[in-house]
């Protein structure tokens, strides 16, 4: 299914292929493709990304956004002057704002009211993360977080990668006891959380 999906932007295979050669973990087009539709349905003009890595997912934003204001939030400043390279190939009148550092510790400089926000960073902060990222989200704006299957380790037995585990767990509770959040955890590539505020 995933041949049927071509990424906006020329050149971004040969990122998925350095991604590769590098064992950079990159979303995968299925992902991508949500991402985008589900910006462009929405309207959604203001969006931040958490965990843009060096601009692939940032690059599927982008392309359902068209134009607005999107903020990548990265740990490092080298990956995020690569996205910023990539983003301005793109041809599209998009406002762009780069936070490095780690996002656990930039939370008060970032924006409120933003239509979208997509989580990708290291799995032992997700739901650390996540609250602090929902009050960011407008009222009826929507949180897209990915991976939520860990590869699979979500079932495992208690051991290895036991902080990831915990975190996805105790968002899965949290979204359970707060069912005003409508939220919905759908089976694209490895789990894809959509939580609507
Ligand atoms: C899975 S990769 C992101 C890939 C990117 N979303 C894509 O598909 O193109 C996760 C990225 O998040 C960054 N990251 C992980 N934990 C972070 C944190 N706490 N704060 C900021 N960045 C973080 C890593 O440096 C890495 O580049």
């Amino acid at each position: 299914m995933d041949s049927l999906i071509h990424p906006p932007f020329s050149g971004m295979d040969e990122l998925r292929k350095k991604a590769e050669a590098l064992k950079f973990p990159l979303i995968d087009d299925s992902v991508g493709m949500f991402l985008a539709t589900q910006a462009r349905l929405m309207g959604a003009k203001r969006v931040m990304e958490l965990g843009s890595g060096f601009g692939y997912s940032s690059l599927w934003l982008a392309s359902g956004m068209g134009s607005g204001k999107l903020w990548l939030c990265e740990f490092h400043r080298y990956l995020l002057d690569e996205a910023r390279e990539h983003l301005s190939k793109t041809g599209l009148e998009l406002e762009l704002e780069f936070l490095d550092g780690n996002v656990m510790d930039n939370f008060s400089r970032m924006p409120q009211d933003l239509d979208l926000i997509f989580l990708d960073i290291d799995k032992k902060f997700y739901f650390d993360a996540f609250l602090k990222a929902l009050p960011l989200l407008r009222s009826g704006g929507l949180m897209i977080v990915d991976n939520l299957f860990l590869r699979g380790r979500l079932w495992e037995p208690d051991g290895k990668k036991q902080m990831a585990r915990d975190q996805v767990n105790a968002l899965l509770q949290w979204l359970f006891n707060n069912p005003q959040h409508k939220s919905q955890l759908l089976p694209i590539s490895d789990g894809l959380l959509l939580v609507e505020k």
